[in-house]
Formats: C-alpha cells, sequence, structure tokens
C-alpha cells in the first residue's frame, strides 16, 4: 500500500533534554540485508528473532558506506535514479534490517525516537509493527509502551532504500539509505511534559517570556539566572535579560518542572520581524552572510560527528559567516543547540526537494498533486515543531527545488499556524505566493541591482507583483563554490550592502561531498558521481564547497571571509575610515594593529586604537604619524580576547594602502654577440632558431628554460566548463562554455613560428607568430630582450591576430624548470589569485613550497596562481634556480601541463610529473566567474583578445 507520511508516529513535538531515563541504542546493531522488499523475510513477526547469526553495522550509518554488494553510493543531482512513475519505485530495491536487543524496566510509558531513517523506515518491537517511518530527515516517535517488556526487548526496523517519498527527496547529494541518527528508548512518566512551546521575545528592549507546557499537572517554569519564576501559559516582562544574537548569543538555562519530570532547555530573546522591505531581528536589519551546508562525511555518509560538526561551525564563525540554510532538509538536531551557542541565524528548510520532475516537464510533480497534501504538512510539521524553541532559527524553508503547486500553500499554512512568529522561504516559485521573503538563486548581479532598487520586472499578476516588490530579499543560494572559483563575490557583496531590502545570501555550498577512495596502490583521492560505477549520475557536481570533504578550506573561504569582514577600512592619507557592519553590536571586542612597510624595506608597527562604532555606522580615525609614510600599510583588526570560537589575535578583517615598488628593468648595457645559431646576450643564450632561452652560469650551472613559448589557454576549471548538466531555470545557456569554445577555436593548441630574429647594438627582438591549425587567427608576440650583462630583461607585447570567435584563458610565458620550486615572493599571496578571485590576497613577502604552491581540486584544473607579483625567487632545494622581477605579473608553478590537467578525472590520474615542473609567468588571464552554476565571468573581467604588454627581467640565481 501506497504510504506518504508514514503511519502511527506520533504527534511532532520540541526536543528538550529532560532527567526522565533515556536510552540510547546507538553501537553495534545486527543486519540482514535483502536484494528486494519482495524477497526480504518475511519473520519480523517472531518475538525471538535470532539476529545472532546476521552481519553488524554500527548505528547510525549509511550502510553503503559499511557494506558493499548492498547498494552503492549514488550520486544524481537533478535526475531520480529510476523511472519517473509516481509513487512506484524499482523491484531493485535493497533491503537492510536493522536490529538490536536492549535491556528496559518500562515505567508508565515507553517512547522509541529515531531521528533520521532514509528513505523509508518498519519498526517492529518484540515481533509487533509499531509504525512506519517516511520523511528521512525527520524525527518519528513511536509509543511502544504496549510492545516493551522488562528485561530484553528486540527492536528491528526493516529500512527500504527507495520508497514512494524518494520522489520526495530528490535533493542534490548522494543517495545514501541507512538508520543515520541516533535512536533512543525514552520513559514518559505519567505526569511528565509531552511538549513545551517557548516564546522568549525582545521588542523595543523589552524582553518577555511565555513557556506553554503540554502536561496533565501543574508545571513551574523558572530561570533561575534571572531570578524568574511563572507558572506554564503566563507571559511576563524579564527587566534585566540580554538578547540573543548571532554577533552575541546570550543563552539563559530554563528549567520546567512537572510532578513527574523536569526539563531543561536554552533559551534566548529575539524578535524576527519583517516591516515593509526589511528583514528584521530585535528591531534592527539584519544582513544574512550565509553558506548551505549539507550534511556528509568522506567515510560516514549521512553520519556528522558531533566534533566535525563544532570543527565546522567554529571554522564558519573564524570566516566571518554568520548564516546558514540548511539545504535542503532539517539537520542533526544537534545543529540547533550549537547555532545557539556559538550564534548563527539559520533557515531551517524542510526535507522536500522534487526537483527531478524537471526532466518531464514537471508532470506528475507530487507539490500539485492532492494525493501528497498530508505528506507535505506532516513533512513541515516535523520540521517546525522539533526545532521551533531555538532561538537560532529565524525562518522556515517549505522546501527545495520542489517547483510550483496547492502542497507548497498547504505547507505554508501548515507552519504558519504552527508557529507564527518565524517568516517562510521557498524559492522554487518566483511569485513567492507562500513566502515572506523574495529568494532566489544564482541570480546575475544585474538582476540582483534591479531587485536591490525595488525595479526588478513585474510579475504578470500586479497583486503578487506589489506583494513581492514590498518583501525582503534573499539570495539563498550564490557564488557556487564549485572548483576554482567562485569569480565576483566582491561585486555581490556590493548589492547586498547597496539597499536594505537585502537580507543576505548564502554561498552554494560550505562543503564538497567527496567520498573517500584508495588507489589499487593507496593513493587517497575524492571519489565522485560515477566512482561507484552508477548508470546515471553527475560526475563532479557534488564537490562544489568552500571546504572538502575533510573540512579543509579551499582558497574560497578566505575570499569569502574577506567579503563579510564585520568591519570594513578605507585608509586615506592620513586618517582610516572604519565601518562597523554588523547588525546589533559595537567593535569593542576587537582591536588593531597597524603596520607600515617603507619602500626603503623598513617595518613600523603599532596599535590603532578603535573608537566605538554603533553597528552599521562608521567612524573616521587619524593615523598615527609613524604609520602615514609611503610603502605599504596594513591594518589588521583582531580578535581582543578569546572567545567560544577564536582564540584571541584572531584576524577578522584587514585593509591596505600602497603599491609595491616595481623593480627598474636592468640597465641595456650588454651587446648581443652571434655564436652559430645561438645569440648571447650577456649570461642569456638565446637559440635563434626556436627562440627558446638559457641562462648561463659558471657556479650555479647553466638553467635551461625550455621557454618562452605563449600559451593561451589553461586547463579548464569547472567554471570554465559551465553547467554542462541541465540548465537552470534563468540560466539557459545558448552559448558554449568557455571550455567549448576555446576548443572550438583550437586555442589548447598553438604552435609557432619564428618571424624575425634581430640583434641590435643592445638588445635582440624576437618576433614569433603563435596561432593553432586550421583557422586564421592568432597572436604576435614580440619579445625585446636587454642585459646588464647579468640580469636579463623582456619586454614583451602580445597581440592578437585575426577575429578570435573567443577569449583567451590567459597571455602568458610557459618555461620549463627543471625542478620542482619553492617560491619566494613579493606580491598578492599567500594564497592564489585570478582576477576576479583571491580577495584576501594582500601585498607583502610570501615564501611557498611547491606543494603550498597547488591546489589539488577533486578534478584537475587550473589553479595556484600567484598575482601582482613584482618579485620572485624560485629555487631548488639547494637554494639555485631562477629569479624574475618586474612590472606585477602572475606565477603559476605546476608539476603538470595544461592539457594534463584537463586530461584527468581525479589528481591520482595525473602522470608522475619527474623533477621538473612548468612555470607560467601570465600577462593578463580571464576572470573565473561562476558559470559551474550561475553568471559566468563579469565583462570587467573578460580577456577578450587584445594587445597586452609587460616587462620582466630573469636572473639566474
Ligand atoms: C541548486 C540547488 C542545489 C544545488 C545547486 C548546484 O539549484 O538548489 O541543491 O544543486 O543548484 O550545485
Amino acid at each position: 500500500m501506497t504510504d506518504f507520511t508514514g503511519s502511527d508516529a506520533l504527534a511532532a513535538r520540541a526536543r528538550f533534554a529532560t532527567d526522565a531515563r533515556t536510552l540510547s541504542l546507538d553501537g553495534e546493531w545486527a543486519v540482514r540485508f535483502s536484494p528486494s522488499w519482495a524477497e526480504a523475510p518475511d519473520d519480523l513477526g517472531d518475538p525471538e528473532l535470532a539476529i545472532d547469526g546476521w552481519g553488524r553495522i554500527p548505528v547510525p550509518s549509511s550502510w553503503p558506506m559499511q557494506a558493499e554488494g548492498h547498494g552503492r553510493p549514488w550520486y544524481t543531482n537533478t535526475k531520480f535514479p529510476f523511472p519517473v512513475e509516481p509513487p512506484f519505485v524499482p523491484d531493485e530495491n535493497p533491503v537492510a534490517d536493522h536490529a538490536v536487543r536492549f535491556d528496559w524496566e518500562p515505567g508508565d510509558a515507553t517512547v522509541l525516537r529515531l531521528e533520521g531513517v532514509d528513505a523509508a523506515g518498519t519498526v517492529v518491537v518484540n515481533g509487533v509493527e509499531v509504525g512506519t517511518t517516511r520523511g528521512s530527515r525527520l524525527v518519528h516517535e513511536f509509543d511502544v509502551s504496549r510492545e516493551v517488556r522488562s528485561g530484553s526487548n528486540l527492536l528491528v526496523v526493516r529500512i527500504a532504500r527507495w520508497a514512494e517519498t524518494s520522489y520526495l527527496e530528490d535533493q542534490d547529494m548522494w543517495w545514501l539509505p541507512g538508520l543515520f541518527r541516533p535512536v533512543t528508548v525514552l520513559d514518559r512518566p505519567a505526569d511528565g511534559i509531552r511538549d513545551l512551546r517557548v516564546e522568549a521575545d525582545w521588542r523595543d528592549g523589552v524582553a518577555t517570556l511565555r513557556v506553554e507546557v503540554d502536561a496533565d499537572a501543574p508545571a513551574r517554569v523558572s530561570v533561575p539566572e534571572l531570578g524568574i519564576e511563572l507558572a506554564a501559559g503566563q507571559r511576563v516582562e524579564v527587566p534585566g535579560a540580554e538578547p540573543w544574537l548571532a554577533e552575541a548569543p546570550r543563552l539563559y538555562d530554563l528549567v520546567v518542572a512537572a510532578p513527574g519530570e523536569t526539563a531543561r532547555l536554552r533559551i534566548g530573546f529575539r524578535t524576527v520581524r519583517i516591516d515593509g522591505h526589511r528583514f528584521l531581528v530585535n528591531d534592527r536589519p539584519v544582513l544574512l552572510r550565509g553558506v548551505n551546508r549539507h550534511e556528509h562525511h568522506p567515510d560516514l555518509g549521512r553520519v556528522v560527528p558531533r566534533a566535525t560538526v563544532e570543527h565546522e561551525l567554529r571554522l564558519m564563525k573564524r570566516h566571518n559567516i554568520n548564516a546558514i540554510r540548511t539545504s535542503h532538509y532539517p539537520p542533526h538536531p544537534d545543529l540547533a543547540d550549537l547555532a545557539d551557542e556559538l550564534g548563527f541565524w539559520l533557515i531551517v528548510e524542510c526535507d522536500l526537494e522534487t526537483h527531478g520532475f524537471i526532466h518531464v516537464d514537471w508532470r506528475g510533480n507530487p507539490s500539485d498533486d492532492p494525493a501528497y497534501e498530508a505528506a507535505y504538512r506532516d513533512r513541515m510539521a516535523r520540521t517546525v515543531e522539533r526545532d521551533r524553541n531555538h532561538p537560532s532559527v529565524i525562518m522556515w524553508s517549505l522546501g527545495n527545488e520542489s517547483g510550483v503547486g496547492r502542497n507548497l500553500a498547504a505547507m505554508a499554512e501548515e507552519a504558519r499556524r504552527r508557529d507564527p512568529s518565524r517568516p517562510l522561504h521557498y524559492e522554487g516559485d518566483w511569485t513567492a505566493a507562500d513566502t515572506d521573503v523574495y529568494s532566489r538563486m544564482y541570480a546575475h548581479p544585474e538582476e540582483v541591482a534591479l531587485i536591490a532598487r525595488g525595479e526588478e520586472p513585474p510579475l504578470d499578476d500586479p497583486v503578487l507583483d506589489a506583494r513581492r516588490r514590498g518583501m525582503p530579499f534573499l539570495l539563498c543560494e550564490y557564488a557556487h563554490a564549485m572548483g576554482n572559483g567562485p569569480g565576483g563575490l566582491a561585486e555581490y557583496q556590493e548589492l547586498l550592502d547597496s539597499s536594505d531590502r537585502m537580507a543576505g545570501a548564502f554561498v552554494w555550498e560550505w562543503l564538497e561531498h567527496g567520498i573517500r577512495r584508495r588507489t589499487p596502490d593507496g593513493r587517497e583521492y575524492w571519489a565522485y558521481g560515477g566512482d561507484f560505477g552508477e548508470p546515471v549520475h553527475d560526475g563532479n557536481f557534488v564537490a562544489d564547497g568552500l571546504v572538502d570533504a575533510d573540512r579543509n578550506p579551499r582558497p574560497q573561504l578566505a575570499d569569502l571571509a574577506t567579503v563579510f569582514a564585520p568591519v570594513r577600512m578605507r585608509i586615506g592619507a592620513d586618517e582610516v575610515e572604519i565601518a562597523n557592519r554588523q547588525d546589533h553590536i559595537g567593535v569593542s571586542w576587537l582591536r588593531a594593529e597597524w603596520e607600515l612597510s617603507t619602500a626603503a624595506g623598513a617595518v613600523v608597527s603599532g596599535e590603532l586604537a578603535l573608537p566605538e562604532v554603533a553597528p552599521r555606522e562608521s567612524a573616521v580615525v587619524p593615523l598615527p604619524d609613524r604609520a602615514r609614510g609611503d610603502g605599504v600599510l596594513t591594518i589588521r583588526v583582531v580578535t581582543a580576547g578569546e572567545s567560544t570560537w577564536a582564540p584571541a589575535g584572531h584576524e577578522v578583517a584587514w585593509a591596505q594602502r600602497g603599491a609595491l615598488a616595481v623593480p627598474a628593468a636592468p640597465a641595456a648595457t650588454g651587446a648581443p654577440r652571434r655564436e652559430g645559431r645561438t645569440i648571447a646576450l650577456g649570461s642569456a643564450r638565446i637559440d635563434a632558431v626556436t627562440g627558446l632561452l638559457r641562462l648561463d652560469d659558471p657556479d650555479r650551472g647553466d638553467l635551461d628554460l625550455g621557454g618562452p613559448e605563449l600559451v593561451l589557454w589553461r586547463a579548464p576549471t569547472d567554471n570554465d566548463r559551465g553547467h554542462g548538466l541541465l540548465p537552470l531555470r534563468g540560466h539557459d545557456r545558448e552559448e558554449l562554455s568557455e571550455e567549448q569554445a576555446w576548443e572550438a577555436a583550437e586555442l589548447p593548441r598553438l604552435t609557432t613560428r619564428v618571424e624575425s630574429v634581430e640583434a641590435g647594438g643592445t638588445f635582440v627582438e624576437i618576433v614569433t607568430r603563435v596561432a593553432p591549425a586550421i583557422f586564421d587567427w592568432g597572436a604576435r608576440v614580440r619579445i625585446r630582450y636587454t642585459s646588464d650583462g647579468d640580469v636579463l630583461g623582456m619586454g614583451v607585447r602580445v597581440e592578437p591576430v585575426g577575429a578570435w570567435p573567443c577569449t583567451w584563458a590567459r597571455a602568458g610565458l610557459r618555461f620549463r624548470l627543471p625542478f620542482a620550486p619553492s617560491a619566494h615572493w613579493l606580491g598578492l599571496g599567500p594564497g592564489q589569485a585570478y582576477p576576479d578571485t583571491g580577495l584576501a590576497a594582500r601585498l607583502g613577502e610570501w615564501s611557498a613550497s611547491p606543494d603550498e604552491l597547488r591546489t589539488d581540486y577533486v578534478r584537475p584544473q587550473e589553479n595556484g596562481s600567484r598575482r601582482g607579483v613584482v618579485s620572485v625567487d624560485l629555487t631548488d632545494a639547494r637554494g639555485s634556480g631562477l629569479g624574475i622581477t618586474g612590472e606585477p605579473f602572475a606565477f603559476t608553478v605546476s608539476p603538470w601541463t595544461a592539457a594534463q590537467l584537463a586530461a584527468a578525472a581525479h589528481p591520482t590520474d595525473l602522470p608522475d610529473p619527474g623533477e621538473g615542473s612548468w612555470l607560467t609567468i601570465d600577462l593578463a588571464q580571464h576572470g573565473i566567474g561562476t558559470a559551474s552554476c550561475g553568471p559566468g565571468v563579469l565583462e570587467p573581467y573578460r580577456l577578450t583578445p587584445r594587445t597586452v604588454e609587460g616587462r620582466i627581467a630573469l636572473t639566474r640565481i
């Protein structure tokens, strides 16, 4: 029989700590697999079922991560991995019976709580079926008072991988069945507490408290720290209470005492309100600087140990993230506790996504099918009731990408009835008919600019249009953090800061969902879609995070911290303007330090006294006299004291003024000498046939540079590849991706023809024409060499020839070094930077080992460029190598060529690079953009073929 809601679960209620007896059943369970539902043994009715001969499995777990051969991890983004014929699922539907024995002494009543069963569970206690679960990421409680007995009990949960409700759970992630969240037995005393509802408000500076208690006997409510004692249901003002804010998460212990049970909760006073187009918390507008967070672990699947969650939330705080959208389901119940403690605004999203119907033009979408209404309501109810007492939760989201339809309206009604205190979010219906905020994903900055000004294109329905135009705006997803990127964070932030209609934005996404695998010879890599032989899948689209699956930051996380900084500074000649970008608190928890690196090489530093600056206000502070000279002035704002998420001295913001001095070109004193096909110029030897260079040095040895060779291509990034899947609404890409356009124009495969070699009085000039086969476009490269005897100057000019039909990825000179260098440079650093990324990179003196010069993305691609460089020494282990100075350039060192990177599916596929490495000195680069899902490279960062010039100098060191 079709079961959309599950059966016999108790009414949803809030989660709270209790002094009533509880027994965690987490640990080792017995498991038995069957290939399909039809083939699963019909023996669960046996209260003495012999489970000792079964296999063993930990609970919680995602079973494909524990046992092979019973259904693999399977990644699809939107596609259903089975035929679309709701409510049916394939016969091949692995079933796992999970069983455990537990000792229990029944009291008045006993409840069994299952926090997450993916996808559908049948719960059997001592041979009696007590109910079924639907809604993988939702809590289900069953009254098992009649079934449990004193002493040993047997619990079996039969779990099917696919169910009719799989059509409602098509989130972009691995399909991973299992009993993946805690299982608990709860004693329910007769005169205990069934449920409680906290209203801890903050309006006009006044805190009020009311706690509704569902109990048969009278309950007392107290907040000992505030000296508050009240009866259940009574509302009181709470003088002396402090508000709860993500920026200052003040929690109070609440005790609810009924005769048979005492419950404890941590509460915070705050009120969410929408006032016209402004989103307010505690009467002040709030800007959500957020990320979308999935729950994934590279070894455990959907099970994420609490220590890992704590670590990732601290990491978010340390990168100035203040909000989380729990994409796309209610998270593990501990998440809201941690968010309350550490201070995050949460949008808790319901467990709903029917995106796969997009492949059949939304025919049969459950969102508009009355047969599913009860399921939609049940999901919303379970989402709201569990977490509604958390101050961190400021909005509910109906779900993700589920099209439009009446069941969404029913969900909204359900949510509002159960919790009128929080606004509703849903992005899938652009009319915003059922929500309180207008939300979009991946909108182009141009459109966001219109929305910021309230000038977006109108809806057909004038009433809905007027309503939506008056709403706050959220970008529930933007800045797709896949591979190298996202570009354009600064432009989005400027728009978010530009209007009080902007309620915030959430980067897609926090975490890559790589699964740890090893090659036969033991090298680790991140598996993605297809690596388990899935017949349909969406490749590496599952790996698009700010941190890798081990929570190691990708370079883009530092960029995000820069745009999300709580303080922004603009440094003038004599003063600095300090803007407090927080919504509720001042800056007294921060202090500032300055450091001036003078052009003469001296470094002076000191403290900068921060004045008190009110939230969303700014102040101008004079610079200390000693900080006013020429050179690069850096001001860093750091935490004054230790907090729950960072030590004292942790940097939250920085700014710089000044520029690095550009080293002078070497004097052109050396005169060229022809030696056969070689031209000697100072220490340089130039091959007059090929144009290749060698630097001779009697002490250190000659250095063959295998270049210069013009390169216009790069190993395509995920953003260059574009959204190779289904076009997203609003982003139908008719045009080719950058990768396709480059391929079509033969950009990756250029050949060189030396046009002229001229040796003058103190220079050698070589002109080459570099071009692909098939076509008549190309580039003319003119390099003018000079030398002071030691240092080789290179004046470079690259000029397009013909009508290129595509952008250039770069205008770079490539060399081959016979070693894998460490780098020591003056320029932007320490991390990688491209024209529209690298916002965290600052001017300074930096060093990096060969490994630190690379970013090993899940799928190999262009990486590691350091920009704004005026000087770099690339040296081998003995400290000898190549020195480069010049007008600001970018350099990239890679063990592999762009073609090798482009051909590899995983880093472990790359060939053994041997000793050498490839050095590319870029005079210009194309931006990165976010076309893996969203807009491409913005106009100012596009490298349309044009004349590019630069000046560098090479020295053998
Ligand atoms: C969105 C979706 C996310 C994710 C993202 C691309 O459309 O809501 O779940 O798929 O695109 O990574």
